[in-house]
């Protein structure tokens, strides 16, 4: 049975969407311990009965609540995480989506903000950059409780790449993705490091080759994840459960995690758009972005990202 603080009782996590993303979150926070109360709202409320009732037998063996509810039942939730909405088809990009997901949005998140006025949102639904910045703005919720799960799965993503190459574990690769969750996000090479070495310098000092081609294989690896995984099993949902509660655990914790999220700002000279950036993250939500030192390359191509991203943005 995971550990339980006595401050984590009292917990609520709503999530909206009970589909392959939101109940494999339900189950992930479960087994974290982090919340006393798990709430799953869903537009197919049979569907979400059955996930309760079977995850409830898993909450059996935790120390958490599962059950269904509706849009008052976000009252009192640390946050409500957004999962519902269409999920991409073999050959989609998340960009494809935009349509279906910004209409049914624009139904969900007034629900939350009216029933849940101080809460935070995750959002995770693709295109999970522009549904970030439709969310800020349908909730009127400050920036930083408005959160997009953005390429903190991507960052998880890359450094599994980049330890497998290394032959390291993925937590001693300190390297991260930027930009879009999508097909312009960018890696950071420049600020990527082992052992507080920069990549080339560690290869030199550990002896291992440093090919570049390898290396650009990572990012083009973690770039095309999804595309492949969708092309095999038709979803993804470990990864990005994993990366939600890792997203939800400074909020619940008040922990001051940095994490690559997305959040409503100014990026690379682009007012008003969502991009993935390191973030703070504590209770008050993604409260204060972390400032890189990028190389001009890495500006222009985070500038790409951002107006691509603000292009979609201004469609809908
Ligand atoms: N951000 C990420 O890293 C990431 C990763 C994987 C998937 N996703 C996205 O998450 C979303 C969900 O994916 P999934 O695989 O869970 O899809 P899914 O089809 O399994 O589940 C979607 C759920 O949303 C529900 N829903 C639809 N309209 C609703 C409404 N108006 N109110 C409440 N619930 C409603 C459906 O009934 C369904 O249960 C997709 O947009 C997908 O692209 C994001």
């Amino acid at each position: 049975m995971p550990p339980q603080s006595a401050h984590l009782k009292g917990i609520k996590i709503v999530i909206v969407g009970a589909g392959s993303v939101g109940v494999t979150t339900a189950y992930a926070l479960l087994l974290e311990g982090l919340a006393s109360d798990i709430v799953l709202i869903d537009i197919d409320q049979n569907r979400a009965m059955g996930e309760v009732m079977d995850l409830s037998h898993a909450a059996h063996f935790a120390q958490a609540r599962v059950r269904v509810g509706d849009y008052e039942d976000c009252a009192g939730a640390a946050a409500v995480v957004i999962t519902a909405g269409v999920n991409q088809k073999p050959g989609q990009t998340r960009m494809d989506l935009v349509k279906t997901n910004y209409a049914l949005f624009q139904d969900i998140v007034p629900r939350i903000a009216k029933n849940a006025p101080d809460t935070i949102l995750v959002v995770a639904t693709n295109p999970v950059d522009v549904l970030t910045h439709a969310a800020h703005k349908l909730s009127g919720f400050p920036v930083e409780r408005v959160i997009g799960s953005g390429t903190a799965m991507d960052t998880t993503r890359f450094r599994h790449e980049l330890g497998r190459y290394f032959g390291v574990h993925p937590r001693n690769v300190h390297a991260i993705i930027i930009g879009e969750h999508g097909d312009t996000q960018l890696p950071v090479w420049s600020l990527a490091t082992i052992s507080g070495m920069r990549l080339k310098d560690y290869c030199a000092q550990a002896g291992h080759p440093y090919n570049e081609e390898e290396l650009e294989a990572c990012a083009r690896r973690t770039k095309e994840a999804a595309y492949e995984i969708i092309q095999r099993k038709g979803k993804t949902n470990y990864g990005v459960a994993s990366v939600l509660v890792h997203v939800l655990e400074p909020i619940i914790t008040d922990s001051d995690a940095i994490m690559t999220v997305s959040r409503v700002g100014t990026y690379a000279g682009v007012q008003d758009v969502a991009v993935s950036m390191p973030c703070k993250l504590n209770r008050r939500g993604a409260y204060q972005d972390v400032p890189l030192l990028l190389n001009e390359k890495e500006q222009d191509l985070l500038k790409k990202s951002a107006l691509s991203i603000k292009k979609v943005i201004d469609s809908v």
